[in-house]
């Protein structure tokens, strides 16, 4: 299909993950190399509604596919979800004559793509950008591989002091409401146990298993819980612990937003950098309001609808997998 679209928008939306100036830097690129005009939108849907937009060239985004965080910066915006914010952003938008736009975020990023497209005609395409990994249509979200070698490599460290104390922890990891996080690195670290929003377990079953290691002469055992699991958080789960077995000293570590920073792996890199490509080319095709994403390997596009949140699910074979190997 011919488009008639000139100028494209990219901006980033939601939490930060790594990666995000990855595709920022893969959209602007792929964008310039295909004689459109690319202009940057800083803080998400808050800059769109302040008109905080400048063209972009090719040299500015020199330098910036190694960094964490975003150049464009990010904003949760709730002004973006009344009618007047949407219609400064509208303005806005045809005041720089922009006709498309790449949205790079989660689910409220989409969310907010959809609501504005019920009011206002424009194609947007989506990147997966966010440590969740919660997006129906991508094996993995870009930042997710960054968050959970992070997070590993944290917990890897909580375990030496942890055997070195003969302790018990309780380690939270960030997810939302999705165990994605939790279930990997419980996986990579050995954990004796790991909570997730999906699954559940009771503290009785959770003190079976942390007694039997007990009873096995563990020296150390770590417990992984996800944010948004059921029992309320670590420090939570952690009481709830003690009140019924207390035979380990114990402790709480809450990893927290160190997860969202650093350097994007190689992994992260160049999904975005595929993603992005994959984002203006689509615009270029007459696709809206579809989500980009790698799944066995391919890119496909899915309807925003259809990406946003619930619609992943936890692997059973990996829960089974972790259930077998921490015995
Ligand atoms: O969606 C990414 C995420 O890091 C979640 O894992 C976490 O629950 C949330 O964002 C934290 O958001 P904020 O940085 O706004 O506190």
């Amino acid at each position: 299909m011919k488009t008639s679209i000139k100028n494209i928008g990219v901006f980033t939306s939601g939490g930060d993950s790594p990666g995000m100036n990855a595709a920022i830097r893969a959209v602007v690129r792929a964008g310039i190399f295909n004689n459109l005009k690319v202009f940057g939108i800083h803080r998400g849907y808050e800059g769109m509604i302040d008109g905080e937009i400048e063209e972009m060239q090719s040299l500015s985004v020199s330098g910036i596919i190694h960094r964490g965080g975003t150049i464009l910066k990010t904003a949760r915006s709730k002004r973006f979800m009344t009618a007047e914010g949407m219609a400064m952003a509208n303005e806005q938008l045809i005041k720089h004559n922009i006709n498309a736009l790449v949205a790079i975020g989660g689910d409220g990023t989409f969310r907010g793509a959809l609501e504005f497209n019920k009011h206002y005609e424009i194609p947007f395409i989506g990147l997966p950008g966010t440590i969740d990994n919660d997006l129906y249509g991508t094996d993995f979200t870009i930042g997710y591989d960054t968050a959970i070698n992070t997070a590993m490599e944290a917990i890897d460290k909580i375990r030496d002091t942890a055997d070195a104390h003969n302790r018990l922890f309780f380690v939270e990891v960030m997810g939302r409401d999705a165990g994605f996080i939790a279930l990997r690195c419980g996986l990579a670290t050995g954990a004796e146990a790991i909570l997730l929003p999906e699954v559940a377990m009771s503290i009785e079953q959770l003190i079976e298993k942390l007694e039997s290691g007990w009873k096995r002469k563990k020296s150390s055992s770590i417990v992984i819980v996800s944010e948004g699991e059921e029992e309320g958080g670590a420090l939570e789960v952690a009481k709830k612990v003690k009140e019924k077995f207390n035979e380990y000293d114990t402790r709480v570590s809450i990893i927290g937003h160190i997860q969202r920073g650093g350097n994007p792996t190689c992994m992260d890199r160049v999904l975005a950098s595929r993603l992005g490509v994959a984002a203006v080319e689509a615009l270029l095709a007459g696709k809206k309001n579809v989500m980009a994403g790698v799944m066995h390997r391919d890119v496909v596009y899915t309807p925003f609808e259809k990406a946003t949140k619930h619609h992943m699910e936890i692997s059973p074979y990996l829960t089974e997998l972790a259930d077998i190997l921490a015995i």
